[in-house]
């Protein structure tokens, strides 16, 4: 099977793609990925050279380049994405290219292809936030941020090719997921690494927000599952079932490392700050989805590697990172 994968470069993809060639040693991927700020191809220097793996640097937005890249593959998994919802509210306007634009230009190159399946990365999000049950895959969308807006409206269009063109696409909605190469301005990352410097922990508001924690290495045995076995024109949630607060999590993080609670400093609240993600994941589980890690083993495991590859993240720090760092929480602390 000839697969392309875009944002590959990225966290989940660059774990996706190094499961897909270990698992498939007679799979070709090929990744296509724009390099933006979080894209980075030290995360997938262990596989570089393989002779089943392409990488090509380009835009998804970019119609000549995504035509290209797609000629000959027999599935699409769409990874690429602007995906950090606190640059969401600084600017909008990569996300709607990237995450609205980009994902019609790759159903457009689809469409005229024969296609297995085309997968649409899209995230537990789009639900908003659920203060009672879980969102269950047909209900119905309540985005709050522009990030979970544009991740919406870029599976509503793939979800529109599926019925009108008879394009084989399936969704995947993933819980908030954690583990090896996640750029540090997310949570968890962020917290273990400020942790490891000793420097503050910005918790946004009461630190009482509810995320579903689902360790990487499980969403791509999930990705894989849908992959072969998914039906076209299904969504499925993928969920962590591991619902925990903020500041347990930060709290978890610290004492892991051996660190003060004292370094947990609560910061002005994000705004549109979704409460709580609870999504009902047993439609990917009735197809055969069993997740391998309990929550703790694998915060620990994150967390060893984030202490062993401080050169990774240290080089992230005081690159770009730096002055995002300084807007971003500037304001927050002030
Ligand atoms: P990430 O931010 O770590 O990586 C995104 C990748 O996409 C980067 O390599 C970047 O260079 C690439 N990219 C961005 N714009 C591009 C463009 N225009 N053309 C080509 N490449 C481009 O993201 P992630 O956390 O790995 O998330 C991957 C996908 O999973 C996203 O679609 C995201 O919405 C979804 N998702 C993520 C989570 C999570 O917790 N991380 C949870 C649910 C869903
Ligand atoms: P984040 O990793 O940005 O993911 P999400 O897309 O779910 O918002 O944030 C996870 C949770 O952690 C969310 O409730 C916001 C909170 N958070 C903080 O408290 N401080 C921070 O510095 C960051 C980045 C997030």
């Amino acid at each position: 099977m000839r697969i392309l994968v875009t944002g590959g470069a990225g966290f989940i993809g660059s774990n996706f793609i190094r499961h897909i060639l270990s698992n498939y040693p007679d799979y070709h991927v090929t990744n296509l990925d724009k390099l933006t700020y979080c894209g980075n191809l030290q995360n997938l220097k262990d596989v570089d050279g393989r002779t089943n793996y392409a990488f090509v640097r380009g835009d998804i937005a970019d119609s000549g380049v995504v035509e290209k890249a797609m000629a000959e593959v027999d599935c699409v998994i769409n990874f690429a994405a602007e995906t950090h919802v606190d640059r969401s509210i600084m600017s909008a306007t990569e996300f709607i290219t990237t995450d609205v634009n980009g994902t019609y230009m790759l159903l457009e190159a689809a469409k005229v292809q024969k296609m297995r399946r085309f997968l649409q990365i899209s995230t537990d999000e789009v639900y908003g936030s659920i203060s009672g049950a879980a969102a269950k895959e047909e209900d119905r969308f309540n985005p709050s941020n522009p990030y979970s807006a544009t991740k919406a409206g870029a599976e509503l269009i793939a979800r529109s090719y599926f019925i009108t063109h008879d394009l084989p696409v399936i969704i995947l909605r993933p819980s908030n997921n954690f583990g090896p190469y996640q750029y540090p301005e997310k949570f968890i990352p962020l917290f273990i690494t400020n942790a490891l410097m000793d420097t503050p922990l910005p918790l946004y508001g009461d630190g009482k927000n509810v995320r579903d924690w689902l360790y990487v290495e499980d969403a791509c045995a999930a990705i894989d599952l849908v992959l072969h076995k998914g039906e076209p024109g299904e969504a499925y949630n993928i969920s962590g079932e591991n619902k925990r607060t903020n500041i347990d999590v930060a709290r978890l993080i610290l004492k892991e490392l051996g660190k003060p609670e004292e370094l947990i400093t609560l910061v002005k609240d994000r705004p549109g700050h979704d409460r709580r993600y609870s999504i009902d994941g047993s439609k990917v589980e009735r197809l055969g989805f069993d997740r391998k890690t309990e929550f703790g083993s694998a915060l620990k495991k994150t967390i060893e590697w984030y202490t062993k590859n401080t050169a990774w993240w240290q080089d992230i720090k005081s690159g770009e990172f730096k002055n995002y760092y300084k807007k971003q929480y500037g304001e927050r602390h002030g």
